[in-house]
């Protein structure tokens, strides 16, 4: 289910269009009615990825934040009350910690959220645990760390300085490039998902990280050395407001059920690089602010 605003794109999901395990509803999370014309497809689980995600976007508009994160989760929640849903995971983020200078994050940090974004899905997990202790129900929550893989959004610093490089334009590095960041390849992402929903605990929350923290710098020149690049390339701009210095996780308890990353940094952003080099007409429609029109000839009958 996707509300498909300027984030969601069907064309991420050509791969499995027509695999009898897949169906598309186009909804809103926030809308008790779509939900529950959803859950009257046959749902037994629910995984609320759904979110407006972006921490720029809510600095400057923090509406949509409030509605989809916190209200939309309240809906769900609501869902999964009066339907009986069997699982529900809620998929968060390490930024509700907040900034740590040294360490990192366990499960029971206290939440101390420093943008309007991390705020929204702090009040969201907040709702989570109390439905769980209310009424008992059956609900998860993990916190990740920066997810980033194929078919991102071009928002994001890594697909937006990639692509920009594609474009031949330089990378706007906020502030010095110092802030630091753990990252995570979006696959090893879902396989934590996939063993939280095989073996994780109601009730219980879940800490996905990998270790992999970079300098914003770091990252920066690896990818200009993979694309050969030079550091020309790199434009230094006004620093984020409010920008959280270090995000780091502690992965313990989750790899106690026995996962853990099968893709490198190093790894995963070289596949992420090839990914944007060969899906160039993905990326550029929405870059060009032309995909709501290209996703209107192409799936606009379907739904
Ligand atoms: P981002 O991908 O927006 O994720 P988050 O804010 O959730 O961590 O940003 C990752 C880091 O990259 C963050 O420290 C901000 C920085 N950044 C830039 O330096 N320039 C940019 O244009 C963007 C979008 C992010």
């Amino acid at each position: 289910m996707d509300k498909l605003t300027y984030a969601g794109n069907l064309e991420s999901l050509k791969e499995i269009e027509n695999d009898p395990n897949y169906k598309f509803v186009k909804g809103d999370i926030a809308s008790a009615k779509d939900v529950e014309r959803a859950i009257d497809e046959g749902v037994d689980k629910i995984i609320n990825y759904a979110a407006e995600t972006h921490v720029d976007r809510s600095i400057i508009s923090p509406d949509a934040f409030i509605k989809t994160d916190i209200f939309g989760t309240y809906t769900l929640l609501e869902a999964v009350k009066k339907y009986r849903v069997a699982q529900y995971i809620q998929i968060s983020t390490d930024e509700v910690f907040g900034s740590v200078k040294n360490g990192s994050f366990t499960e029971e940090s206290p939440f101390a959220p420093n943008s309007p974004y991390s705020a929204s899905k702090a009040g969201a997990d907040h709702l989570c645990r109390a439905y769980f202790k209310t009424y008992n129900l059956p609900i998860m929550v993990t916190h990740s760390c920066n997810v980033f893989g194929l078919n991102a959004h071009p928002e994001k610093m890594i697909p937006l300085f990639i692509t920009n490089l594609l474009e031949g334009k330089k990378v706007p590095l906020y502030g010095q490039g110092q802030q630091v960041r753990e990252w995570i390849f979006a696959q090893d992402h879902c396989a934590a998902i996939e063993t939280i929903i095989e073996k994780g605990q109601s009730g219980e929350v879940y800490n996905i990280g990998t270790g992999f923290e970079k300098t914003n710098l770091e990252t920066t020149k690896f990818i200009l050395q993979e694309m050969r690049l030079g550091e020309d390339k790199i434009e230094y701009i006004k620093d984020r407001l409010g920008h959280d210095w270090r995000y780091a996780i502690n992965s313990q308890k989750l790899r106690g059920l026995g996962w853990q990353p099968g893709v490198s940094w190093e790894e995963g952003l070289r596949r992420t690089i090839k990914w944007y080099q060969e899906n160039e007409t993905w990326w550029k429609c929405i870059k060009s602010g032309d995909y709501l029109e290209y996703y209107r000839n192409q799936y606009g009958k379907k739904n």
